[in-house]
């Protein structure tokens, strides 16, 4: 029986129109994206929408010193988003912004109904004012000495340097950050919402427990519920000049830019549902509706406390969130993103190096739960699970065993799996269920492992069978179409596990072995499949250390490294001592198992146009086509004294694309990177050693 069909209704947090993506954002968004996938392919309806949050004080004030109007700014940034998010697969139904006709609509239709519902206060306050700018100035734009320890330079709420937290009006000389000028205190007329009121106080109790937020989540509401001061109202006016949605009734007033900023997930939602025809109202009346926000975990508490009550009192058709779903920070070795310290990545330098994005989406995947934890990109990690797991393990499957099925059967795929490969097949299509269920509850990184988990059980069926060795044995056919065919069925289901994280690669798959990955509960076994085009190529470190550009801030290091080596060490020793660091560490049996080497016989060898270190090979190692492999050793050898010469290859590289074609394989080749020639030296096995032959 299939559950009923859920209506979803799916959004990101609304960021800043002030500047391009972080690859914080590609985060929020590739977690959500993955939800929403996952969703669609269980059949359900979504409609996924974010918007650009474009008012507030700062977004005026660098408009201003650009010297353009906030809406041109605004423009600006929003015709830079289309390249981020096509770029990184993350699709949206709709992105609108909050400087829009709609979201002026529902925000002063939401006003009115919360004043007339009695949850709007007026009261007069004192604020600094820059009587040169002739405005209120916004807590960031005064600074001021601490009112605590005297440190110069602090912002008008807290104190960077002692931790202090403070009103503006507390900081002793203060000064406007715009102007310079000593701001004076001025008093206006503010409107609160009445977050104090004792219904909305009852209300959020209720909201905020049970199943709908993380634990961590409603724990920390409830502290903020439960504190012995209780909640304060909050301040949701600002006086002109201010880029904002105007206060009906209220001249001169506009809506800070946070009651309005949620105000534009319904309003892109409104957009989307009339480019579409339907009414948003009553989609957002139906019973069967869920409304659920993706959002980081710095503001939760415009997300679980403002935001509910708003919408819960501003009453029909407004309905109030089913779920928060708040995620931890990107940090980028471990370090808080900063571009003035030359960390973070850039999501464009990403792209524009051609990295695939799908590796990010998996790396994400790889490494997300569903708590608030922190995710940690570091270079060495990133490869290791792109190169080792994703293509390694996965990946391989297929390019191990398409091959065979096109070039030997016609492209035909067996249904005759014997009884290890329907065992194997069969716990594949068990795990559909656990690992659904970890999509559902946004523990990716656990459904990551569990099918890394099965790429391996498949991987062992697979060596344990040995195709390569069928295909060379006279009356085995059937034995290899057989282990093919389980390989590249097991193969698909892991793909339709992964379309939610790597929707281009499934797209890929799903053309090559003539299958589609739309549906969940899928069951179809393959038919007829195409020839084998890769699917991926790794991750070069190269591209890791061009992705990281050299730190342009930091101050020089200090000249000398601590010293590893003591004085009395001789010049060798040193020497030695550095040679000792370059060996690798350790690894287990089970890891050099993981390396196919293979006795090569080199069929031709010939110079490649245009590549200055590399000569064409083909090899034999005992496959029905030889392997064509690029090594980079043409500054040792002339290609002629190659020919007919046996070599040792790894036969299980990840197939690349390089600039002058696939290289399928590696040649070992022993070297010391003296920069001597020829300085390259390959490797000969024992007479006797014929091609094929395992190397361990
Ligand atoms: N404009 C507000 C949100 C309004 S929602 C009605 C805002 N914008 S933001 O651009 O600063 O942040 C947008 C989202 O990105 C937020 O959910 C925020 O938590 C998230 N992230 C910001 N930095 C992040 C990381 N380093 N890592 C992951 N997410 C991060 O806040
Ligand atoms: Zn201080």
């Amino acid at each position: 029986m299939t559950a009923p069909q859920r209506k979803l209704f799916v959004t990101t947090a609304l960021p800043y129109a002030n500047a391009p993506f972080h690859i914080g954002h590609i985060m929020e968004y590739t977690q959500a994206d993955i939800w929403v996938r996952y969703q669609r392919m269980r059949g359900h309806e979504v409609h996924f929408v974010c918007a650009d949050d474009a008012h507030g004080a700062p977004i005026m004030l660098k408009a201003e010193a650009e010297g353009i109007t906030p809406q041109a700014l605004v423009a600006g940034i929003a015709a830079g988003r289309p390249q981020y998010l096509d770029g990184f697969h993350i699709h949206f139904d709709n992105w609108h912004s909050t400087d829009s006709a709609e979201n002026v609509e529902l925000s002063q239709d939401i006003y009115v109904r919360l004043r007339d519902a009695g949850f709007i206060d007026r009261k007069v306050i004192e604020q600094f004012f820059d009587p040169v700018k002739s405005m209120f100035l916004p807590d960031r734009y005064i600074k001021g000495e601490c009112p605590r320890c005297g440190a110069k330079d602090q912002y008008g709420d807290n104190c960077e340097s002692c931790g202090a937290v403070y009103a503006p009006t507390e900081l002793k000389n203060p000064y406007s950050a715009l102007s310079g000028a000593t701001p004076v205190i001025k008093q206006s007329e503010h409107f609160f919402f009445r977050l104090s009121d004792p219904r909305c106080v009852e209300f959020l109790r209720g909201w905020t427990q049970g199943e709908r937020l993380q634990p961590q989540i409603a724990n920390k509401a409830n502290e903020w519920l439960e504190s012995g001061d209780g909640l304060a109202d909050w301040d949701i006016s600002r006086d002109e000049p201010y880029f904002g949605i105007p206060i009906p009734d209220a001249p001169g007033k506009y809506f800070y830019v946070w009651l309005d900023a949620p105000i534009g997930y319904l309003a892109s939602l409104k957009n989307h549902f009339h480019k579409l025809g339907g009414d948003m109202a009553a989609f957002l009346a139906d019973k069967q509706t869920e409304q659920i926000h993706f959002i980081g975990k710095d503001i939760v508490y415009f997300h679980c406390l403002f935001w509910p009550a708003m919408l819960h009192f501003a009453g029909k058709p407004y309905k109030v969130p089913d779920n928060v779903f708040v995620h931890g920070f990107m940090t980028v070795s471990g370090e808080k993103m900063s571009k003035s310290r030359g960390t973070g990545i850039s999501p464009l330098r990403y792209l524009e190096l051609g990295m695939n994005a799908e590796w990010m989406r998996y790396y994400i995947a790889a490494k997300l739960n569903a708590n608030v934890e922190d995710v940690d990109f570091t270079s060495e990690d990133f490869l290791a699970r792109v190169n080792s797991d994703l293509i390694g393990k996965y990946v391989n499957i297929a390019s191990r065993c398409a091959g065979f099925v096109t070039k030997r059967f016609g492209g035909q795929v067996s249904t005759d799996f014997g009884d290890d490969g329907a065992a194997l097949l069969a716990s594949i299509a068990a795990a559909s269920g656990p690992v659904g269920d970890f999509l559902e509850g946004r523990e990716y990184s656990k459904a990551i492992r569990e099918i890394m988990a099965l790429a391996d059980r498949t991987n062992e069926y697979v060596n344990a069978n040995a195709p390569w060795e069928l295909a060379k044995l006279a009356g085995r056919e059937a034995d290899l179409h057989r282990v093919c065919s389980v390989a590249l069925n097991a193969f698909v289901r892991l793909t339709r596990m992964l379309a939610p994280v790597m929707p281009a690669v499934a797209g890929k798959v799903a053309r090559l072995l003539n299958c589609d990955f739309s549906r969940w509960d899928d069951t179809r076994l393959l038919a007829t499949i195409n020839p084998y085009e890769h699917l991926m190529t790794r991750v070069d470190p190269k591209q890791l250390e061009a992705l990281f550009p050299p730190p342009e801030n930091i101050p020089p290091a200090a000249p000398e490294q601590p010293q590893r080596h003591s004085q009395h060490q001789t010049h060798e020793a040193v020497e030695e001592a550095k040679k000792a660091d370059d060996f690798e560490p350790f690894i287990s049996i089970d890891d050099f198992g993981k390396v196919d080497l293979r006795i090569a016989k080199i069929v031709s060898a010939e110079h490649v146009e245009g590549a200055a270190k590399l000569l064409k090979l083909q090899l034999d190692i005992g496959e029905p086509k030889p392997r064509q492999v690029f090594a980079g050793i043409k500054s040792a050898y002339d290609p002629a004294t190659l020919v007919g010469r046996m070599t040792v290859m790894v036969a299980n590289l990840a197939p690349r694309k390089m600039k002058f074609g696939m290289s399928e394989g590696m040649v070992l080749a022993a070297s010391d990177d003296s920069g001597t020639t020829p300085g390259l030296f390959i490797l000969s096995p024992d007479s006797g050693a014929t091609p094929g032959m395992r190397v361990k």
